[in-house]
């Protein structure tokens, strides 16, 4: 998250972000999977500005930054307005939390493909909290911003975080990782997106886990192309069997020469690990000519 704060108004960048490994150890009692997973964020950037005012409401605005069209002539994914988006709940609930009178004008500019499994919700709504907690004066710990996000959904709470982690239990249990080299990569959103509940119902947790401490390893020691082949999604074959963009993105990645690659959370966007920037710009741009979605040339950001 970068934050700014200019006469009276707080801005957040709020990025997105891959799963670069993804185990699902088993299914819970309440309805939620046990995951491990190893999460990192990548620079393509939502901008969230706070705006408190004393009316008491809370009023929020959603714009489209211009971006090119997925591709294929189809519409992009309807984007949940008002008290629906997860950013009003947030605020809302941290409101209710705190007992705050004061309201506030939120705006937000969506860069990040929606329904894509790169939390561009999740990560809204950590800007907002961070956001709100600062316009207000709060001066929430993270732990405490963290307890509230994980009551909004289990991806929200490793935004809390200022770089890649593992993430366990639902997702919200956020463990750290120091050491991590910029990793280049080529994120696709195809045209049409998944819902997470959907694969998530549809998966099967693994009869043998993979672990992902030798991905870590390699990425610690810059050996990218053993990153690459230690890319892992238990939720692809279930993606896989939702949306045939899928196996369409992977045969894609498979004709070009990257590091490796693999569907980001639960879909549907898909990347490719790439040697550096310039091999990252080069790789988007063949993709961006094949009419199968945004690619976006992007890199971790710690
Ligand atoms: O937590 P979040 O609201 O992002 O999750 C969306 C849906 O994905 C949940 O309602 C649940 O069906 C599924 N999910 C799951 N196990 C997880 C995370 C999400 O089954 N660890």
């Amino acid at each position: 998250m970068i934050v700014r704060s200019a006469a009276g108004v707080v801005e957040v960048l709020a990025p997105a972000k891959v799963n670069l490994f993804l185990e699902i150890l088993g299914k819970r009692a309440d309805g939620y999977h046990e995951v491990e997973t190893l999460m990192a964020p990548v620079a393509i950037y939502d901008t969230l500005s706070f705006q408190p005012n004393e009316g008491g409401s809370i009023e929020f605005a959603c714009e489209r930054a211009l971006v090119a069209s997925p591709g294929d002539g189809t519409a992009p994914a309807a984007l949940p307005e008002g008290s629906d988006n997860l950013v009003v709940r947030a605020v809302e609930l941290l409101r209710q939390r705190k007992a705050v009178a004061r309201g506030a004008a939120l705006r937000l500019i969506k860069r990040i493909p929606i329904a894509a499994g790169l939390a561009g919700g999740s990560t809204d709504a950590a800007a907002a909290l961070i956001a709100a907690s600062l316009g207000w004066g709060l001066h929430c710990s993270p732990a405490e911003l963290s307890e509230i996000a994980a009551e909004l959904g289990s991806d929200i709470p490793f935004f809390f975080g200022r770089g890649p982690a593992i993430c366990r239990g639902r997702g919200e249990r956020v463990e750290p990782l120091a050491g991590l080299g910029r990793l280049h990569l080529v994120a696709v959103a195809p045209p049409a997106g998944l819902s997470t509940a959907e694969v998530f119902r549809a998966c099967r947790p693994a009869a043998q886990p993979c672990s992902p401490a030798s991905l870590v390893q390699a990425w610690a020691a810059g050996r990218l192309d053993e990153v690459g082949r230690l890319l892992h999604n238990r939720l692809q074959p279930a993606a896989e069997g939702l949306s045939p963009w899928i196996a369409r993105l992977k045969r894609e990645f498979d004709r070009l020469n990257v590091c490796g690659h693999s569907m980001s959370g639960s879909g549907s966007s898909y990347f490719g690990i790439c040697r550096h920037a310039r091999h990252a710009r080069r790789v988007a741009a063949i993709l961006g000519a094949r009419r199968i979605g945004r690619a976006f040339a992007t890199a971790t950001c710690h």
